[in-house]
């Protein structure tokens, strides 16, 4: 039996979308539960939505009870009990690979859940994963969620520093990591990564801050590692311990019970930039993210039971989190876990990995399309891959020629292709076409999906026509319930700028036909390769530079990453005298400090010096103007106003430095 909010037709889109926004509550409340209904439930909620976003609070299915991991396990027990769930392709070629089925899935987590559970946690912990993208860490987000305890998944790509911080903002009682791992020919050592974020700041440093930091750090009892590589390593007596030995103590057919969750209980958090300097932990709850990722992930990809799905993203990213572990496995599908690198150990890999295993939905990002392209058709050319059925992109605006190429060469002018907008904040999917059933604009993301209601407001927060500033007018399942530790800033954050809507940070244009093209970030916040840096988490990096008194940090285009990162900087002076250094070898420096204190993912493509930064009276900084000249705008008249500055001269000296 087709499910009630199946969408097979436009007809469905439009009646879904009229029954799910309904101006009558009742028919709105009935919408959501009878979508509640399509899974399993301790308690089914009687209760759809409460709160609104005039108040920042926002609850959906409250009295519900569940426990996640029994929609994503126990259910599907015993008919997919054979069924793979994760197909785990390791980064070394021709290394073995792992088809994990449900039953045996089901008895990791259960076996790990158990070994958590030896380890004195209680439900609501933090735990910290720390893990490359191998399904180990999937045992352990679904063991935290079997146990009530909420992970927090640090990408592997982030220095022992950021890891440290997020450590430290979630209070972490557990950080859960390997050895290490290969990426491509990259060697990340997790381990050491790890012992170096949890080091105690030395006393002669402490101030008050470090103390309390220390005391924070201090209640990570135990970080557990697994043996991915089975590289020496050197164990903190009383603190570590090697999963491998933990798990012979556990019988392979222990089961678990799951705790009982309230709906709105916490799920996890995950760490995102933002327009200030500190990261923020959006916080994602049990029932409302279960239910929008669920179901997002069926329909927009028109999933069927024999759907293998391969979304490349890693699941230290949002992407991951909803579209490699919740949503296929919530939907009783294989997903397909890829340790690596698209061009590692060539650039057919991908081709060769959907061939291989006769994947039908291959869902990436328009940077990786773009990397690909740009090293020629040939790879592509040689695989048929008559297996997909569709392609989707996700992460930033994918651009006309790289939506083309994905058409040609992988869709093979054959499979939709889906353009999937979204945030780390909205849980899923929530503006895009749904595979061969509504209509595929090459770089628009397109419709709402039902439920979902965006507009587009101007500066002054009346709606505009074409093109504005993306909101969200009301509440939806999925979206994160607050900032970690930090709800005013949630508040402030998302609520503020238009009292009564979600203020996403993007701006979009929309036709008369309601199709939505995303414009990009416009807040301080740069998109490279798909991944949110926020501005002033950079500068404070950069301004720690002895050469450096200040800097301003801009997106500039980039033919594979979307957006790069240039810094615009102010030398330090001594007595009158600026204190310099050749700007290459600033450049090594500043991103050797970025690298150490993010991550690579942070560094500069170019260092701009210059006399003075553009400022207005108040000081302010003022990164549009620096923003236009970086996208190469030479016409200072295109600018804009400039009579606000301060020192509105010194545009014209900065163009000419470009
Ligand atoms: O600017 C939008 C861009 O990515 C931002 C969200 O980033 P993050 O929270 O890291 O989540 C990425 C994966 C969901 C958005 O504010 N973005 C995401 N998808 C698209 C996009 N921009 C244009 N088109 C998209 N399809």
């Amino acid at each position: 039996m087709m499910p009630s909010h199946s969408i097979r037709s436009q007809q469905d889109h439009e009646k879904l979308s009229r029954q799910a926004s309904h101006k009558d509550p009742l028919v709105r409340k009935e919408y959501w539960l009878s979508l509640a209904k399509e899974y399993q439930w301790r308690k089914f909620p009687t209760q759809s939505l409460e709160g609104s976003f005039e108040g920042g609070d926002v609850r959906w299915f409250s009295d519900g009870h569940l426990n996640i991991t029994e929609n994503m396990l126990d259910r599907h027990l015993p008919l997919l009990a054979d069924h793979v769930a994760l197909h785990f392709i390791p980064n070394q070629e021709g290394a073995e690979r792992r088809n994990i089925t449900y039953q045996e899935l089901f008895q990791s987590v259960n076996r790990w859940s158990k070994m958590f559970q030896s380890l004195d946690l209680k439900a609501n912990d933090v735990v910290c994963l720390y893990m490359p993208h191998i399904p180990e860490l999937a045992f352990a987000m679904l063991a935290c969620a079997r146990l009530g305890l909420v992970h927090s998944v640090v990408f592997g790509g982030f220095s022992a520093q950021a890891l440290r911080s997020r450590i430290i903002d979630a209070e972490c009682k557990l950080v859960v990591t390997c050895d290490g791992s290969y990426r491509g020919d990259k060697y990340v050592d997790y381990k050491n990564i790890v012992d170096v974020a949890l080091t105690s700041l030395s006393e002669s440093e402490s101030e008050s801050e470090n103390e309390i930091e220390n005391k924070i750090l201090s209640k990570v009892k135990h970080v557990l590692i697994h043996d991915h590589t089975k590289k020496p390593i050197s164990l903190v007596k009383g603190r570590d311990l090697l999963i491998s030995e933990e798990l012979k103590k556990i019988p392979m057919d222990t089961v678990v019970k799951a705790v009982d969750r309230k709906a709105e209980d916490p799920l996890f958090i995950l760490y995102t930039s933002g327009s200030t300097g500190k990261p923020k932990g959006l916080l994602h709850t049990t029932g409302g993210y279960m239910v929008w990722a669920g179901w997002t992930m069926r329909e927009v990809f028109q999933l069927r039971n024999d759907s293998l799905f391969w979304c490349t993203a890693d699941a230290g990213w949002i992407t991951g989190h909803s579209y490699v572990i919740y949503g296929p496995l919530l939907n009783g599908i294989t997903s397909v876990m890829y340790e690596g690198i698209p061009t590692y150990p060539s650039a057919d890999r991908f081709w060769k990995i959907i061939e291989e295993l006769k994947v039908t939905h291959f869902y990436t990002a328009p940077t990786a399309i773009r990397g690909l392209e740009s090293l020629g058709d040939e790879f592509p050319k040689h695989y048929a891959m008559d297996s997909l059925q569709v392609c989707g992109s996700v992460g930033e605006p994918i651009n006309l020629e790289a939506w083309e190429w994905l058409k040609k060469w992988v869709a093979k002018e054959r499979c939709p292709i889906v353009d999937t907008w979204w945030q780390t904040e909205t849980g899923g999917i929530m503006i895009t076409n749904v595979a061969g059933i509504t209509p595929e604009i090459p770089t628009k993301a397109t419709l709402p999906l039902p439920g979902v209601q965006a507009i587009l407001l101007d500066e002054k927060g009346n709606q505009a026509t074409r093109e504005g500033t993306l909101c969200l007018s009301h509440p939806w399942p999925g979206m994160a319930r607050t900032i970690y530790g930090d709800h005013t800033r949630y508040r402030e954050n998302y609520f503020k700028a238009y009292p009564g809507f979600y203020f996403t940070g993007d701006a979009a244009e929309c036709n008369e036909r309601g199709e939505y093209r995303i414009l990009g970030r416009m807040d301080d916040v740069i998109n490279v390769s798909g991944h949110r840096i926020g501005t002033a988490e950079v500068e404070n990096v950069i301004n720690e530079s002895h050469f450096i008194v200040e800097s301003a940090v801009v997106g500039a285009p980039h033919d594979i990453k979307g957006e790069c990162l240039w810094a615009f900087a102010v030398y330090q002076q001594h007595e009158g005298v600026s204190i310099m250094k050749p700007i290459q070898e600033l450049l090594i420096e500043v991103n050797q400090l970025l690298t150490k204190q993010i991550g690579a993912i942070a560094k500069l493509d170019r260092l701009i010096m210059v006399p003075q930064l553009p400022k207005t009276r108040s000081g302010k900084i003022m990164r549009r103007f620096l923003r236009k000249l970086s996208q190469g705008e030479k016409d200072l008249k295109k600018l804009g106003d400039v009579s606000t500055l301060t020192n509105p001269e010194i545009i014209e000296e900065i163009s000419k430095l470009i």
